[in-house]
């Protein structure tokens, strides 16, 4: 595999329609008594059958056997991927770890998934899983789907081609992908070697924020995201399914490539978005937006307007605000942050927070910008713009606390001393004294 060959359609859970056979979706309705071409109707729903018009999300697959077609699944043992969250006492301590070595021995997406913190699981279908992933092979032989929720990829190294049922999605790093709970793919390694973050999504799916006040454009724009054409692997032999079903992975033999499916439409599907086609919103007066303001997807909780999980992004962008601190201030906030960085150097931190790194401030915690940053930013001339280029950094935000694994906090990728990057901070008060 040696590169990355696909084709899109556009927009954000349309209704989408797509055949890689013509003639192979039927007309007018679903599920005709014989689908042409002696294909097989199998409808694969991703919301409730009678949730709101709006957020129902539902496609219809026409494929060479049905998804029912494999052996029993039994146990499959993976020492680092899982949703145990209570192995470890969540800590109120900044935390920040420095990026996972790429393998030495061959490893695909699946072995090299690494479990570092999460919260809620797939029993509540609520919270998130937080994973990290490196690997130096393709999938071989074997396919994979999540029950337990949707994935959010978030390549820091290397392209991957991810072969899903419903068509071939191609990402490299400042790219995002999104493979809907259910959807069996398969991960090419393009490049030799990948490392990512991946947010395991186990509330409600994945959606773009409102708008509000700023209107009908700006953030990110559905009209950039992409979903795959209809492609099929015509396969027989023996292969393996790996689900991964209530926090635990799961094997099954089966004797033909479940990416066979020839045509679909409907609005639950894979897609991707070019986080460099982000529209990205500021201040052009005085002091900051909140970072809602760079949410690029969030999935809503049961309470309005608190989210069980907002993705954003602190992508290139000019700082002009007057008389302001520009970096992110100092803070302690009721949700809770993990942030990873893509590349470059993110704004609040003059070393230490490395691209493939990741760093997680719980609820209440204090942070903001070291002290290095701080001293810069206090006394810089505020009459040029501050242009933050070349970076990609993002968030995982979430309502609840995100509670790191055992082996996260046992792993010698976590900074013992991170918390000395606010200790020079210098008591500046005056006392008063005028
Ligand atoms: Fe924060």
């Amino acid at each position: 595999m040696s590169e990355v060959s696909t084709s899109y359609q556009t927009g954000f859970a349309n209704e989408f329609a797509s055949e890689a056979i013509e003639g192979a979706l039927p007309v007018g309705q679903n599920s005709p008594q014989r689908v042409a071409h002696g294909l097989y109707a199998e409808q694969l729903s991703g919301t409730a059958f009678t949730a709101p018009r709006h957020a129902n999300r539902r496609s219809w697959l026409y494929r060479i056997r049905p998804a029912a077609v494999h052996e029993p699944f039994r146990p499959l043992a993976h020492a680092t991927f899982h949703n145990r969250f209570d192995e470890a006492p969540a800590t109120p301590n900044q935390l920040r770890w420095d990026p996972l070595p790429l393998p030495d021995a061959p490893t695909d997406f699946v072995d090299g998934l690494a479990t570092l913190a999460g919260n809620g699981g797939p029993a509540e279908q609520a919270g998130v899983g937080i994973h990290l992933y490196v690997a130096n092979r393709s999938m071989q032989g074997r396919y994979f789907y999540d029950a337990d929720g949707e994935l959010l990829i978030v390549p820091q190294q290397g392209r991957l081609r991810l072969a899903t049922e419903l068509g071939v999605i191609g990402i490299e790093p400042q790219e995002i992908a999104v493979i809907p709970r259910g959807v069996r793919f398969r991960v090419d390694v393009i490049d030799g070697e990948a490392r990512g973050y991946v947010c395991e999504n186990f509330g409600a799916l994945l959606r773009l924020p409102e708008l509000g006040p700023i209107g009908s454009n700006c953030l990110a724009n559905a009209r950039d995201f992409l979903t795959p054409t209809a492609t099929y692997e015509d396969l027989d032999g023996a292969f393996s399914l790996v689900a991964k079903f209530q926090g635990a992975l799961w094997e099954a033999k089966i004797d033909h490539s479940p990416l066979d499916v020839v045509a679909w439409h409907g609005n639950y599907a894979p897609y991707k978005y070019d986080l460099r086609r982000f529209n990205t919103i500021g201040s052009i007066s005085h002091d900051h937006p909140d970072p809602s303001i760079f949410t690029v997807l969030t999935s809503p909780s049961d309470t309005a307007g608190t989210a069980n999980v907002d993705f954003a992004i602190f992508p290139p962008r000019w700082l002009v605000a007057q008389h302001t601190f520009r970096p992110p201030w100092f803070h302690r906030n009721v949700a809770s942050e993990f942030m990873g960085l893509i590349t470059g150097v993110y704004d609040a931190k003059a070393e230490g927070f490395v691209p493939g790194g990741a760093s997680l401030h719980n609820c209440m915690s204090g942070h903001g910008p070291d002290a290095a940053t701080f001293e810069k930013a206090s006394n810089a001339d505020l009459s040029k713009p501050d242009v933050i280029g070349g970076t990609m950094a993002f968030m995982f935000e979430t309502r609840k606390v995100i509670r790191p694994t055992r082996q996260a906090l046992e792993s010698p990728q976590l900074q013992g001393n991170y918390y000395a990057c606010w200790q020079g901070i210098a008591k500046h008060f005056d006392g008063g004294a005028r």
